[in-house]
């Protein structure tokens, strides 16, 4: 049985917990304000809001309900169009028409979910920040400047919420129905999850797995789900590791006190990934074991020379570098019954630096088409440790151990990086495919490389000489 509340309605189902979110708002309660359209988590037609109890407060979430299995949101608010309207328009869609931001109307519920959204998680409204909470969603009719406009116009209405009384301040303000205040306790009420926990398919946030097989998905029995596994949730620092339960999202690494201190530039690199929805979704285990050679995340944590801990069904635990996990394409040195359970990393220290790069055919929402990311450590000019990843030049995410080894003990030098960038040139065996020719990739990588230098030490660059 799986309990959560829609709207203002507890929900007991039976169904299975592998159906989709979307299927059982629209097939089995009817609630057709939430739209179809693309079933791959890329147009956003069918944004949710998804409440859940953290630190002792309500934490709302936009996510594609076509690609969330019903059972992660037992024991939530779940929160369709159908449930932020009240008599009247509201402020998110008054702006919405006031500023023409809809024609045919198929986007607009999306739209209008992903900025309800951002009125319940933010506490400095800005352009900038609504228009970010709309990243995931696509309309094909209306320019996007009027929906920007309308973003803009929301956040300027927003002035002066307060994160301790969120909920109250949009409700007195018409933002959303009263009902919401009884939320909180309400989800007390909601029996413990009982959800699937033997199953032979593993779901994290189901953004890889319901792409690729939604049909044999939907009905099955045998998952097992472990998005909400609570020891698989948290961040945090262990002496001079960081630890990072393998259910972690990218969000909940951009709202990481631990992460945002050891990566000034976390947000930046972070919205390169995805976009909002996907990004309250997707898992750190589930990008490593996807195994695409463009992981984001796999790019990321391995320049970090991260470790990750596989948990055995008998309870056995092994643990090993995650560059080493790629044994060749979508092939991994993982036993059926292994699950990541933890990835670790050493803190950077003072002398360290660290930087992600990203080329895709569109800023955002977008898989990459060359990514790499640098681990870098100088002390007095030398090289003293440095790992460096990268996405879309081979069968599998690639740690570039050869350029590593060379560069290790050199001196920060221009001349040093042209000649680790031919090493780079024979480590790598692109293919040519949709993200483009070989030659195109061969040197998007050779860009990226220096990219990373002119972020982290520009003077290397510019001047040729020694940093
Ligand atoms: C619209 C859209 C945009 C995307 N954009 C990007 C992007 O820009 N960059 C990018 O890198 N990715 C992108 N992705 C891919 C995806 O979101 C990520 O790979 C995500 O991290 C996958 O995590 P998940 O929890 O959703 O995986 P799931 O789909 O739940 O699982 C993926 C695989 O991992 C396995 N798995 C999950 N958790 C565990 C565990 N703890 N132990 C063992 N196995 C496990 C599953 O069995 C499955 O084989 C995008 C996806 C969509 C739909
Ligand atoms: S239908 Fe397109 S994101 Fe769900
Ligand atoms: S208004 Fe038609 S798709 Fe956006």
């Amino acid at each position: 049985m799986i309990e959560f509340i829609l709207n203002d309605q507890t929900i007991r189902t039976r169904q299975p917990a592998s159906m989709t979110l979307l299927d059982f708002i629209r097939y089995e309660q009817h609630l057709t304000g939430t739209k179809i359209g693309c079933r791959e988590g890329d147009c956003g037609a069918c944004t949710l809001l998804i409440g859940k109890e953290h630190n002792g407060q309500l934490h709302y979430e936009s996510m594609t309900s076509c690609i969330t299995p019903l059972g992660n949101v037992a024991g939530k608010h779940v929160v369709s169009v159908e449930g932020v309207n009240s008599e009247d328009l509201n402020p998110v869609q008054q702006a919405m028409v006031d500023s023409g931001g809809t024609q045919c109307g198929f986007c607009t519920v999306g739209f209008v979910m992903s900025l309800c959204g951002y009125c319940l998680t933010t506490d400095n409204p800005t352009r900038e920040g609504a228009i970010s909470a709309i990243d995931g969603n696509i309309c094909r009719c209306t320019g996007y400047k009027s929906i920007e406009k309308a973003a803009s116009d929301i956040a300027t209405q927003l002035r002066g919420i307060k994160r301790e009384d969120q909920i109250n301040w949009l409700v007195d303000r018409g933002f959303l129905p009263d009902y919401f205040q009884t939320i909180p306790d309400r989800l007390l009420e909601l029996k413990t999850p009982d959800i699937p926990e033997n199953g032979k398919v593993v779901i994290g946030g189901g953004t890889d797995l319901y792409v690729q097989k939604h049909d044999d998905l939907a009905e099955t029995e045998e998952v097992q789900l472990v998005f909400d596994k609570p020891e698989w949730n948290n961040i945090r620092r262990e002496g001079d590791q960081i630890v990072i339960g393998a259910s972690a999202t990218a969000t909940g690494m951009m709202e990481s006190e631990v992460m945002q201190e050891a990566f000034p530039n976390l947000y930046r690199h972070m919205k390169l990934v995805s976009s909002t929805q996907i990004r309250n979704m997707g898992t750190v285990a589930g990008n490593f074991v996807n195994a695409s050679p463009i992981g984001d995340l796999t790019a990321f944590f391995i320049a970090l020379n991260s470790t990750i801990e596989l948990a055995g069904s008998n309870g056995k635990k092994r643990q090993l570098l995650l560059k080493d996990f790629y044994k060749g394409y979508k092939e991994l040195d993982k036993q059926p019954e292994e699950q990541v359970s933890t990835i670790r990393f050493p803190v950077p220290d003072e002398h360290t630096r660290f930087n992600f790069e990203k080329v895709s055919k569109r800023t955002y929402l977008d898989i990459a088409s060359v990514n790499t990311a640098i681990r870098i450590r100088v002390v007095d000019g030398v090289i003293n440790e440095i790992h460096l990843s990268a996405g879309g030049v081979g069968p599998t995410p690639k740690y570039l151990g050869q350029t590593c080894e060379f560069l290790t003990g050199k001196s920060l030098f221009a001349d040093h990086l042209a000649e680790a960038e031919e090493i780079i040139q024979a480590e790598i065996s692109p293919i040519s495919d949709v993200r483009g020719s070989e030659i195109y990739k061969r040197t998007l990588l050779r860009q990226l490389f220096y990219a990373h230098f002119a972020e982290l030490y520009p003077g290397v660059i510019e001047n040729g000489v020694q940093a």
